[in-house]
């Protein structure tokens, strides 16, 4: 059986780019694979996170994951910090990283950008990022497009360590869903939907009341034409609503097309709208559920068990390999 492995930082809401990106995917490949989602909560603090904020963040990730459809019977959920192997197995990969690789990081570029003072964390995090993968020898690695050049320096340390110190490391693929790999913001199809924005009308938290979604979507940026058309070059803002419509419906985008020809944005906006409240609402209504029953703290203790089973053997062979006294 293949293995997958993914995480989302636990650092504000989670967005419908964060489901259609990353969760939707983790659902599906829980069936035929052995898999590992985590919550980062070690990388959400390379940026200042508020300590309940975070604890409860970090319990809102779990339970959307479990809400979303992820059987914590099949898939091992977990945090993070919870499973000390990630930040030790960090440091041995920060040691492989070379600075120009991590200098050329666009994600590091976008959150420093403009900022007085950037942590070291900030910086190192994709070595980190390396060793959460590297630990369980993931075969398949489910992201958004964004995360396209983290895989790649992750497969590079892995050579890299292969050709050092002997062959130990699976050398990760992406598994990039070709449409909404990238879901953009709902008011500036140049940047990506992020639950970091500050500005709450750019994206769709998965937590958003039915009435909260359609007046955002009603709202969401177009183009001055009315042609519902997939071209993401020429009309990236009806491409992107495409993109989620398609991810929401089960519909592909040239079913969309043909559907709405002739018939403007209105109508196309609208059941949008529906398509995406009728994903969301059945989520939201079992998260509920899932923080009533009080079972998070349970789930995410015994995942970190079960992933510290592979991550404490994977990190004693680094460690031995390097040279270090066993
Ligand atoms: P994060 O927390 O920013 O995002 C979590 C996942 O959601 C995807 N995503 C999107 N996909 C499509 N459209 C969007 N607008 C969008 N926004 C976010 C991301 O690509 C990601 O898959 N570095 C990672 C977390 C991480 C990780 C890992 C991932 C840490 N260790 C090991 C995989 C494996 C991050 O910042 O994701």
């Amino acid at each position: 059986m293949k293995k997958v492995l993914s995480g989302i930082q636990p650092s504000g809401t989670l967005t419908i780019g964060n489901y259609i990106g990353a969760i939707k995917q983790f659902v599906e490949l829980q069936h035929e694979h052995e898999c590992y989602f985590m919550v980062v909560d070690l990388h959400a603090i390379t940026v200042p996170q508020e300590p309940e904020k975070l604890r409860e963040q970090t319990e809102m990730v779990a339970a959307l994951y479990i809400a979303a459809g992820i059987d914590p019977n099949k898939a091992c959920i977990f945090a993070q910090s919870q499973v000390p192997e990630h930040a030790q197995m960090g440091w041995m990969m920060s040691t492989l990283t070379y600075m120009g690789e991590l200098e050329r990081m666009t994600q590091f570029k976008d959150k420093s950008a403009g900022k007085a003072s950037v942590g070291v964390g900030l910086f190192v995090y994709p070595s980190l990022q390396a060793a959460d993968i590297l630990l369980y020898k993931a075969d398949l690695v489910p992201v958004g497009e964004d995360q396209k050049q983290h895989l790649e320096l992750t497969r590079d340390l892995a050579q890299r360590f292969n050709q050092r110190f002997g062959e130990l490391f699976t050398l990760p693929e992406p598994y990039i869903h070709q449409v909404g790999a990238r879901i953009m913001s709902l008011e500036d199809a140049t940047s990506k939907m992020s639950k970091s924005s500050p500005n709450p009308g750019s994206f769709i938290s998965m937590l958003d009341e039915p009435d909260v979604i359609r007046k955002k979507l009603s709202r969401a940026t177009t183009d001055s034409g009315r042609e519902v058309r997939f071209a993401p070059a020429e009309k990236p803002e009806i491409s992107n609503l495409m993109s989620i419509y398609s991810h929401c419906s089960g519909l592909s985008l040239a079913e969309i097309e043909a559907k709405y020809e002739g018939q403007g944005y209105g109508a196309f906006k609208k059941d949008l709208a529906e398509q995406v409240v009728a994903t969301l609402e059945p989520i939201q209504q079992r998260y509920k559920e899932v923080r009533a029953s009080g079972e998070i703290h349970e789930i995410l203790r015994r995942g970190s068990e079960k992933a510290r089973e592979t991550a404490s053997v994977t990190l004693r062979q680094t460690m031995e390999a390097m040279g270090f006294l066993m």
